[in-house]
């Protein structure tokens, strides 16, 4: 976090083809991009004074824009070159980079057919995306309420300013329970990436990862995958269910800000039932259990969470016949810790020993029942013994390491 906020900071800013000093850099308050959310942009870092990916980042910024109906009057050279200028003029060789792109001031409504194309380029200190003290622990993810457009309700594909509106608001509600960010699911209810990272699971030695078909494609991740198959390590593109994340022995997150970053634990991952087959296995018995039994508060803050979405989501499953995996057993860690841990994702590793008895449960400290003793190797995501291994923060630091020195 910038010690001065970030209009304060020291250097130049790249503003509509000249730079200026960065106190200059302003916009007027009537800006139909901060409005309307016509804006686009870009997140890139430099290592060693080289931007990694330039072009692909400067490719990216302008079919944003296109999609977003509007034209940078600057080409992916001139982008390019306007990027190292500033990097250069900013005396700066490990740097993030900030190009953004909107809609000016000439038209205020809906249209914006005459409004003035305005480009800006900063750079900026930023060592590490999360606290380096999380990330090197691997980093603790919440689960969003939000969910990732259909890419037929919003621009999916582009780095618009608009599509951030849930990411910041999904990360604000991650960061008060103490989380460092959150996992969205998408319009589907599958796994689709965080609020400014896409998410990558390993299991067996093959690596995992949503289809990025509703999501940013993140250049992270292309190079990631594409170095995880140089390496002769096989890369399932494919849906995958919030009910998988069980299966998985690690997780990691990339992005352009975010880096490859370990995750040590995702909590409030969905509890899943197919609908109209009754109850689910045993950590559906197990939360329903153990709710009734310790947590009547909790309990029927569930079954009215549980109502709600059951009336939002049912018509459309009817309808379409197919299989629903619902969120109606949510519980939240911080009110309810013991049925959190029950429905927690165990981003635990396989070698990690089970608990034994008499199992303690992992938050409450009580005795569990047979039932939250069933669930007790799940719960044991919680406790700091069944984190994600060093394996994998290890990984993570070499990804990290041969990105940077394939940069640019
Ligand atoms: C929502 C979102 N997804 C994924 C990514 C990763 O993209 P990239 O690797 O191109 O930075 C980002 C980062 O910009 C992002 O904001």
């Amino acid at each position: 976090m910038a010690e001065k906020p970030y209009d304060r900071l020291d250097g130049v800013i790249w503003y509509d083809g000249r730079l200026v000093p960065w106190g200059d850099a302003t916009l007027h308050v009537l800006s139909h991009g901060l409005h309307y959310a016509s804006a686009v942009f870009e997140g890139e870092r430099a290592y060693g004074g080289e931007i990694f990916k330039c072009t692909e980042h400067s490719e990216r910024l302008k079919r944003s824009a296109q999609v977003l109906d509007f034209d940078i009057p600057y080409s992916v050279a001139e982008i390019d070159a306007a990027k190292r200028l500033v990097l250069e003029k900013n005396g700066q060789k490990d740097a993030y980079v900030r190009p953004v792109a909107w809609r000016g001031s000439e038209m205020m409504g809906v249209s914006a057919q005459n409004n003035k194309i305005h480009l800006a380029i900063a750079t900026w200190q930023w060592p590490s995306y999360f606290d380096p003290v999380q990330r090197l622990k691997g980093i603790r993810l919440d689960l969003a309420d939000y969910r990732r457009p259909d890419p037929k309700t919003a621009p999916a594909r582009a780095k618009a300013a608009g599509l951030y509106m849930i990411c910041t608001i999904s990360k604000h509600i991650a960061e008060r329970k103490g989380y460092a960010d959150a996992m969205m699911l998408d319009w589907q209810g599958r796994v689709a990436e965080c609020t400014g990272a896409n998410i990558f699971f390993i299991n067996d030695g093959k690596i995992h990862t949503p289809i990025a078909d509703c999501f940013l494609d993140g250049i992270t991740r292309q190079t990631a995958i594409e170095l995880a198959k140089k390496r002769g390590i096989e890369v399932i593109e494919r849906r995958i269910m919030p009910d998988e994340l069980t299966q998985f022995s690690e997780c990691f997150i990339t992005g352009s800000a975010a880096e490859v970053t370990a995750v040590s634990e995702i909590l409030r991952v969905l509890h899943h039932r197919q609908r109209g087959r009754g109850h689910g296995g045993v950590r559906d018995r197990a939360l329903e259990i153990h709710a009734r039994r310790h947590h009547p508060a909790t309990h029927g803050r569930l079954h009215r969470r549980g109502a709600a979405q059951g009336q939002e989501e049912g018509g459309l499953i009817r309808r379409r016949g197919s299989v629903d995996w619902d969120t109606r057993w949510r519980a939240d860690a911080h009110d309810c810790g013991a049925c959190a841990a029950i429905i927690a994702s165990p981003m635990r590793t396989r070698r990690a020993p089970r608990p034994s008895a008499p199992t303690l449960c992992a938050v409450t400290r009580a005795p569990s029942s047979r039932r939250c003793s069933s669930s007790a190797s799940v719960s044991g995501s919680l406790s700091p013994a069944l984190r994600q291994s060093s394996t994998s923060r290890a990984r993570c630091a070499r990804l990290n390491s041969s990105m940077t020195r394939r940069a640019g």
